[in-house]
């Protein structure tokens, strides 16, 4: 079916009380994993693009995103992750993606909300819908100073200002999580009141950055089978279902896949040191994303909803 706008998606999983995964491809496994997986287990599902991902896969990965995407029978939304300019977006835009973010979260609120309205304009004249953020990802201590919280996680009052004067069609809330696999001492916490507070000032879908759970198990046969990742952490999986009947629609995982991805490559390689078909090397790969993938889908509660 058509790729459609990211919004269409959202607004039904915010409406549902259920999560919509954004997955990162940077490859053509990749992304058979995520398509087939959303295929299987009949879910929306919203594939991301970082601009690091477009200049390694350049205008190939774009169309094979396209392509594959389009021949699956579920809802796909094709993402640009953390646009960093009113060019990237536009760029974006011109190679089909129906879906983007202009990141502009480290500037003033007045710049981020003027650089998100040239953006909004463009893509809605087009047809497509908008992801802005406000705030500062990053890990918070559980009793950190109330000052010190309050200078880089989303405030509601910002959020409603914001997205009102913005016209940006979802919110991505700096709410205690952070990019990567080091996610903070212990459970990382996560400001529940917060995203309450924020989702009673405005309807938008909130989307959860950094949203990993960093499986325990998955770190420890990446480090058996050569890896060297110290003080893995990532989200409880009862945060991030939890933060969905709070109102959080979009949830971004990248770093689950990579470490599922490099896990299993490096068991295979360690296992057949005379394998050298990447069939034999990426094939496995791609299975152990997709059973992450699967697992994410049925967390976040979206399985069955397409
Ligand atoms: O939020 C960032 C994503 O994980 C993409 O990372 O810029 O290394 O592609 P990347
Ligand atoms: P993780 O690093 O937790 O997977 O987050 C990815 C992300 O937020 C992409 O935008
Ligand atoms: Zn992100």
């Amino acid at each position: 079916m058509t790729l459609v706008p990211g919004l269409d998606i959202l607004a039904l999983a915010r409406a549902g009380r259920y999560g919509v995964g954004a997955f990162n491809t940077n490859n053509m496994e990749t992304t058979q994993a995520i398509l087939e997986t959303a295929d299987e287990a009949r879910s929306p599902v919203i594939v991301a693009l970082s601009e690091g991902a477009l200049s390694y896969g350049g205008k190939q990965l774009v169309d094979i995103v396209k392509v594959m995407g389009s021949e699956v029978t579920v809802p796909v939304s094709v993402h640009l992750d953390h646009g960093s300019s009113y060019e990237s977006c536009l760029r974006a835009l011109r190679h089909g993606f129906t879906s983007v973010m202009i990141d502009k979260s480290h500037e003033d609120e007045e710049t981020n909300i003027a650089e998100t309205r040239r953006v909004v304009a463009a893509a809605h004249a087009v047809g497509i819908t908008v992801e802005a953020e406000i705030g500062r990802l990053g890990g918070i201590e559980e009793h950190v100073v109330v000052a010190e919280e309050e200078a880089i996680l989303t405030k509601p009052d910002e959020a409603e200002r914001f997205m009102a004067r913005s016209g940006a069609d979802y919110l991505a809330v700096a709410i205690g999580t952070s990019h990567g696999a080091n996610k903070g001492k212990g459970r990382p916490f996560i400001d529940h009141d917060r995203i309450v507070e924020i989702a009673a000032r405005i309807d938008h879908p909130l989307v959860m950055h950094g949203a990993s759970g960093v499986p325990r198990e998955i770190v420890a046969r990446l480090n058996r089978a050569g890896g060297t990742l110290k003080d893995a952490t990532g989200i409880h999986e009862d945060d991030v279902s939890r933060a969905v009947t709070e109102g959080i629609a979009k949830i971004n995982t990248d770093t689950d896949l990579r470490l599922a991805f490099t896990a299993r490559v490096r068991e295979v390689l360690s296992a057949k040191p005379g394998e050298f078909d990447p069939r034999k090397i990426l094939g496995p790969a791609r299975e152990e994303m997709k059973a992450v993938i699967r697992s994410r889908m049925e967390l976040f509660g979206s399985v069955g909803k397409a």
